[in-house]
Parts: C-alpha cells; structure tokens; sequence
C-alpha cells in the first residue's frame, strides 16, 4: 500500500485480500455471522479543480487508499454499524419517518441507506463493519470512499441491481441531502468508475468518459501537508454561490448559459466586467481550468508529460490567485516539488483549504523526491509532511464474497 517514504512498489492485490481477511475475521468475532466484504477507493484529481458543480471537466484517478466494508443481513429492519476508525458504534431504524443528521462519521452510512429508501430500493436491515486507510481530511475523499463502499455492501446485499453511475449519483445525494455538503459528482463518480493504471476524463454535465491511460515510469506522489481542511465547508459553499452569481449575470446577456462550463474567457472579458471582482476571479478561474483539462487530455494522448505538467501549474496558479483555495503549505509544498529532478507536474488536488499536493514523479526518482520534499517542507514549515507512493487503481466491489476463503 501507498506509504511513506521510499516504497517503490505497491503490493495491491495481496493488500485487499489481507484487509477483507482480517476485517472478515474480525465481523464475525463481533455479530458471529460471516459477511461479503466490499471495497471503495479515495481519489486523486490531476486537473479540473472546482469544475465538477459548474458542469465542467475533471480528470481524477482512484488511489489505493480505501474503505472496506463488511456486510451481512439482519432478520430486522436495523442498521448496527462499526467504524475501526473511531472504536465506536451506533444502530438506526430503517423505518424512521424523519431521520435527523448527527454531525457524526456515521452521518455518511445513514444518509446513503436514507436516499437509496427513498429512491425506491427496499433494503434489508443489515451489520456493517467499516475500516478506512484513506487519510480523513485530507482530501482524498475519505467520505466518498465511504459513501461508495457502504452502497456497494447495501446493495450488494439486498440484492438490489443499480449501475455504478447510478450508485455514484446516490452517493452524491447523500452527502448533499443528509450530510449536508454541496460537494459535485467528481468524489463518487471516480470512487465507482475507476480503472487500474487510468484518470478518467469526465464530463460532468453528461457524465459521459473516457479513460485516460498513465505512461508507464510515471507514479502519482501525493504530499500530505498535514494541514487538515477544517475551514473547507462554508468556504466551499461560498465558491460554488460566487459561480451561481457569475452565472445569474452573464446569462442576462447570454440567456444560453446555465452554468459556467457554457461561457468562453472571452464572452466572461466581454460580459462580466460588472461583476463584484472577487466574482469576476472565480469565474475566470473555472472557465480556464475547464479549458486546461481539455488541453491536458490531448497533451497526455500525445505522451507530452512537459505540457500535462506545465497545465498542473497553471490550474494551481490559478486556484491559489483567482479561486483563492490554497494555503500557504500547500503553496510552500509544490514551489519545492515543482523543482525537483524528475517531477513532470505538481499541484493541490482536491477542494483545498490543506490536505494534499498531487505530483507526477518518474519512477527512478521517487524516493529521492520523497526524503527531499519532506525534508525541505519540515525546514519551510515546520510541519512533518507524509508522502505517500501510488499508482491509479481500480474503482469500487465486492473484494470477498462470504465462503470465499
Ligand atoms: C471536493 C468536492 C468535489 C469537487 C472538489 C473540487 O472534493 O467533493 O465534488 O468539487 O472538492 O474540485
């Protein structure tokens, strides 16, 4: 598994069976029944920052960092759930009229059986045992990772027949109806979409894709600047309002514009000079970033890694300036990787605010690049950085099923 410094090769497959294994084992100890163990990725994104909820283009890559859920029916209609994580506990009603948010890790469990209720699946009451190693606030999308596990376990076991897509889309739902977060498609689509060895390039209006391969040599670096993203939520909130603003006012003079993926930088220089500033920014920034993942797209087709890395700087750039969504770690974390030997891009990944820097490092000088980030990071910051070594891994499934040995 992904780790800190100098691993070179990531043991996957071994690494899934020994979690199912030991979180079977440790199922049955508990509720004295054998479950089916299902897995869900965290994610990575190389490009397409704050794209995912103004219709845009993304291009994120699952990480071998997971959860694990184990699984098996109840004769009731109760949902007990476990977390290892948190050494704790709770049971809720399948039936309750007017479930209520707890502001709790079991929030992200509830709200996924809640909407998949209300969707119309009937589920059946069921023990769930949850263990994650994708880092909680980091933004790797732990709660995604989460959501997509415990649908693929409810499902799974209800025998309830739904597509990936759809399942991204209650995971989704869940976070924005129960949770509470207005988070986009990007976190669940990639957690049920992804392929070993592959980004996807995502449209996240028509949600269609294309699976974009890796080169060979190339690992995805992440640099943890240990700075949790405690503030994230409200100043999320506030970006995606300052977009719907943006929009408002430019589809007084372009009435086909519903979001901003449908304005040009020209059309925003030449309509949106009466915006707030501030506005004008973050319209700037999605409508470039968009932009900047199409031309990455094509770089990457072309084997360009120079230019794929060229557009990374350029996407953080712009969202430390014009998105105003980095911090000075995350600032501090890629100025020093961007100039090690080896690294073809670097930038933050995912909402921002703290958590993880994404680079793009040849194999031969990942460990060196490793010992040097950390060590400069510490000097600069006086945090203690984790770097962790991965390659593009598969979406989520079931890793076990019960009888399996
Ligand atoms: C968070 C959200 C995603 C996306 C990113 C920013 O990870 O969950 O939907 O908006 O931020 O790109």
């Amino acid at each position: 598994m992904a780790s800190n410094r100098g691993k070179r090769r990531s043991p996957l497959a071994a690494n899934l069976m020994n979690h199912a294994a030991e979180l079977r084992r440790a199922f049955e100890s508990r509720w004295r029944s054998t479950p089916r163990v299902f897995r869900a990725p965290g994610r990575v994104n190389l490009i397409g920052e704050h794209t995912d909820y103004n219709d845009g283009f993304v291009m994120p890559a699952a990480i071998e960092f997971s959860t694990w859920v184990a699984a098996a029916s109840r004769p009731d209609r109760i949902l007990g759930v476990y977390s290892e994580n948190f050494s704790e506990g709770r049971e809720f009603p399948l039936d309750d009229s007017a479930p209520e948010r707890q502001n709790h890790w079991s929030d992200y469990v509830r709200g996924v059986a809640i909407v998949l209720e209300r969707a119309g699946h009937r589920l059946r009451g069921a023990n769930l045992l949850i263990r994650g190693t994708v880092p909680i606030g980091g933004g790797l999308s732990s709660s995604a990772a989460v959501e997509i596990a415990t649908a693929f376990a409810l499902v799974g076991i209800s025998q309830i027949t739904l597509g990936r897509t759809e399942i991204a889309r209650l995971g989704q739902r869940a976070e924005n109806e129960f949770v509470s977060t207005r988070c986009g498609i990007m976190d669940q689509f990639i957690a049920c979409h992804g392929v070993a060895g592959h980004a996807l390039l995502l449209d996240c209006r028509s949600l269609e894709f294309q699976l974009a391969p890796l080169p060979a040599g190339v690992r995805l670096v992440i640099g943890n600047t240990m700075v949790r993203r405690e503030l994230a939520g409200g100043e999320y909130n506030r970006r995606r309002a300052d977009c719907q603003e943006g929009v408002r006012h430019l589809a007084r003079s372009l009435p086909h514009v519903q979001a901003l993926r449908d304005v040009t930088l020209a059309q925003l220089e030449q309509y949106g000079r009466d915006l707030p500033e501030r506005v004008f920014r973050r319209c700037r920034h999605v409508i470039a970033e968009n932009g900047r993942v199409e031309q990455a797209a094509a770089a990457l087709k072309d084997g360009d890694m120079e230019r794929f890395g060229k557009l990374m700087a350029e996407s953080h750039a712009s969202l430390r300036d014009d998105y105003e969504v980095s911090c000075p770690e995350l600032d501090s974390m890629v100025t020093i990787a961007s100039v090690q030997p080896g690294v073809y891009g670097s930038r933050m990944t995912g909402g921002g605010f703290g958590g993880c820097t994404i680079n793009l490092v040849r194999e031969e000088h990942v460990e060196g690049f490793c010992a040097t980030v950390s060590r400069l990071y510490h000097e600069t910051t006086g945090r203690r950085p984790l770097m962790y070594v991965t390659d593009a891994a598969g979406g989520a499934g079931e890793v076990m099923p019960s009888g399996s040995a």
